[in-house]
C-alpha cells in the first residue's frame, strides 16, 4: 500500500551509549545545559554546552541545532526545541519528534533515535511520550514519492525510530508506542488516499480500500452502488453523482469491539467523500482547482481510524459512513434550481450545485439512525468560509449537544487536532429557507460554515451529532517544519483519541 512503515521501539540505554546514525533530544527553553544531559554533554567533550551557551541553541519551539560529535556512539545530535517547559504539552513532544524525523529523512538517514529531556517533559507521563512520539516521527517522516518516474533528490524513507526513556518508564512507553504505532498507521493510510489524484482515487477506489480494511481486520461492510442508492432513496446523494460517469459509492464499515448488546449503541463516523469538486454546473474558478482532490479529506479520516480501531480493537462498536462521488459539470449534470428529495424525506432547492458535502452528507446522516448511534462525528472539508474564520489552524465545530462538544473538543485537544465551536443559533435557520423547498443548500455571503452546519443539522434525528469543518486543516499548501506539503490526515488522531477515550471508560 502507502508508504514504509517506520518500525519503533522502546530503548533504555544511557544517552552517551546509543549508537545511532542521529540522537534527536527534545529541550526546553534555557541558558543552561539541562542536569538530565550533562553525562551526554561530558561525553561529547562540552558539545551541548557550548550550542547552548554560546545562545546558538535558545530551544524554542521548532528551532533545531545539528551537532557532530567529535567522538562517541552518535552520529549525530539533534537538539529541538520546544518552547518553554511549563507550556510543554503532548502536543509540543509530537511536533519536535515530527521535525526530528523530517531532518532525519532530509539528512539522508534511515533510522533515529529520540529522547526528551526531563526537564522538558512538563509532567507528560512515560507512556504518553510513547505514544505521541511515534505519531510524530510517522507524521514527520512521511513523504510521497511513488508517481515520480525521474526524482532529482531521492531520499531513503525512515525505517526505524527508538524512543529513549529511562529502565524504569520503559513498560509504559512501550504500552503508548503500541497505540501510537497504531495511530501512525492510520494516519498514514489516510494521507495516502488523501494525497492521490482524483484519476486514481475515484469513489470505487474507496470503496475498494474499504473492502481491503473490512478483510484484514473483520469489518462488516456494506457498498451501495447508483441503483442501490436508488432504491434507498438518496436523491441529494445521487443528485450530486448524476454529474458524472464515475460510479458513486455509499461506503458502511462495521466494527463490532463491544459485541452486540443493547447498550453497545455504535459510535457512528461520516467523512465526506468527493474525490474531485469542480463545482458542478456552478464550477469554481481554475485557480487550485487541482487541490479538491482532497475533497475526500473527511472520508480518508474515516479510513484511517478504521484502521487504527482493526489494530488496537478497542471495546467499542463503531459505524463509519462514507458517501463518495464527483462532483462535475456535464450535460446530466444537477443544475442550480432543482429541487430533490433527501433520504429523509425532506426537499432540498439546490441554490448551488458548489454545496455538494451537504448533500451528500445529509443522506448519510438520515442513514446513520438505522444504528441507533450514541454518538455521530461527521468530518468533511465543507466551507471555504472556514478558512476564512479559523484559518489553517482549527477545525471548525458544530453541533447539537454540549457534552458532546465538549467531548470531541478534548479529544482534539490531546490528538493536536483543535477544534473551535461555532454557534448554530436559531437565527441562522433563516439562511436556508426557501420559497419552494423546506430547505435551500445555501445561505448568503455571510457565515458561509454556520449555513452548512445548520443545512446538516435539518437531516439529524434523534442522537447527539458533533459536524467537523475540516476546510483550513486537511491539507497544507506551504511546507512546516513538521510537515511536508499537502495532507495531513486530520481527523485521524481526534478519532482514535475519541474512540479509545470512550472505550476505555
Ligand atoms: N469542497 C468545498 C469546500 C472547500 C473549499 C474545501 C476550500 C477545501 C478548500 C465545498 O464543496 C464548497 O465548494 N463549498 C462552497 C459552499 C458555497 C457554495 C455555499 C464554498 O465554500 O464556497
Ligand atoms: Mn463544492
Ligand atoms: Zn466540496
Amino acid at each position: 500500500m502507502s508508504a514504509k512503515t517506520v518500525t519503533s521501539a522502546v530503548a533504555t540505554a544511557a544517552l552517551p551509549q546509543i549508537e545511532t546514525p542521529l540522537l534527536a533530544v527534545a529541550l526546553a527553553e534555557g541558558s543552561d545545559v539541562p542536569a538530565s544531559l550533562a553525562d551526554l554533554d561530558k561525553a561529547t567533550g562540552g558539545l551541548v554546552s557550548r550550542a547552548i551557551a554560546s545562545g546558538d541553541f535558545k530551544g524554542k519551539r521548532d528551532e533545531t541545532s545539528l551537532l557532530y560529535p567529535p567522538a562517541g556512539k552518535a552520529q549525530r545530535i539533534l537538539l529541538v526545541g520546544v518552547g518553554k517547559a511549563n507550556e510543554v504539552s503532548r502536543n509540543a513532544l509530537r511536533r519536535a519528534a515530527a521535525v526530528a524525523a523530517r531532518r532525519t529523512r532530509a539528512l539522508g538517514a534511515t533510522r533515529f533515535h529520540f529522547a526528551v529531556a526531563a526537564e522538558a517533559r512538563n509532567g507528560v507521563s512515560a507512556r504518553d511520550v510513547g505514544q505521541v512520539a511515534v505519531e510524530g516521527a510517522g507524521q514527520g517522516a512521511w513523504a510521497f514519492t511513488e508517481l515520480k518516474r525521474t526524482n532529482d533528490d531521492p531520499k531513503p524513507d525512515v525505517e526505524a525510530v527508538a524512543m529513549v526513556v529511562p529502565a524504569a518508564e520503559a513498560k509504559e512507553a512501550e504500552a503508548g508506542r503500541r497505540i501510537g504505532d497504531a495511530i501512525a498507521a492510520g494516519h498514514r493510510l489516510a494521507r495516502y488516499l488523501q494525497v492521490q489524484p482524483g484519476n486514481v482515487c475515484t469513489p470505487t477506489y474507496l470503496a475498494d480500500q474499504a473492502r481491503q480494511l473490512a478483510q484484514q481486520h473483520g469489518f462488516g461492510i456494506t457498498v451501495l452502488d447508483r441503483a442501490a442508492m436508488k432504491a434507498e432513496g438518496m436523491g441529494a446523494l445521487l443528485a450530486v453523482a448524476q454529474g458524472t460517469q464515475e460510479e458513486p459509492r455509499f461506503i458502511v464499515l462495521e466494527y463490532q469491539g463491544a459485541g452486540r448488546a443493547a447498550d453497545a449503541a455504535p459510535i457512528a463516523l461520516i467523512g465526506k467523500g468527493v474525490t474531485f469538486d469542480s463545482g458542478g454546473i456552478s464550477i469554481k474558478p481554475a485557480q487550485s482547482m487541482e487541490d479538491m482532490k482532497y475533497d475526500m479529506s473527511g472520508a480518508a479520516a474515516v479510513l484511517g481510524a478504521f484502521e487504527v480501531v482493526g489494530l488496537l480493537k478497542p471495546k467499542v462498536n463503531v459505524v463509519g459512513l462514507i458517501p463518495a462521488t464527483e462532483n462535475l459539470p456535464s450535460g446530466t449534470a444537477v443544475k442550480p434550481g432543482d429541487v430533490v428529495k433527501s433520504h429523509l424525506g425532506k426537499t432540498i432547492e439546490i441554490i448551488n450545485t458548489d454545496a455538494e458535502g451537504r448533500l451528500i452528507l445529509c443522506d448519510a446522516l438520515s442513514y446513520a439512525r438505522r444504528f441507533k448511534p450514541a454518538a455521530v462525528i461527521d468530518a468533511a472539508t465543507l466551507t471555504g468560509a472556514v478558512v476564512v474564520a479559523l484559518g489553517h489552524v482549527a477545525i471548525g465545530q458544530m453541533g447539537n449537544d454540549e457534552t458532546l462538544l465538549a467531548e470531541v473538543r478534548e479529544a482534539g485537544e490531546r490528538a493536536g487536532e483543535r477544534c473551535w465551536p461555532l454557534p448554530l443559533w436559531d437565527e441562522y435557520r433563516e439562511l436556508l429557507k426557501s420559497d419552494i423547498a423546506d430547505v435551500k443548500n445555501s445561505g448568503g455571503r455571510g457565515a458561509g460554515s454556520i449555513a452548512g452546519g445548520w443545512f446538516l443539522r435539518e437531516f439529524v434525528d434523534g442522537f447527539a451529532w458533533v459536524h467537523l469543518d475540516i476546510a483550513g486543516t486537511a491539507y497544507t499548501e506551504n511546507e512546516g517544519p513538521h510537515q511536508p506539503k499537502g495532507p495531513t490526515a486530520v481527523g485521524v488522531r481526534l478519532f482514535s483519541e475519541f474512540i479509545l477515550k470512550r472505550a476505555a471508560a
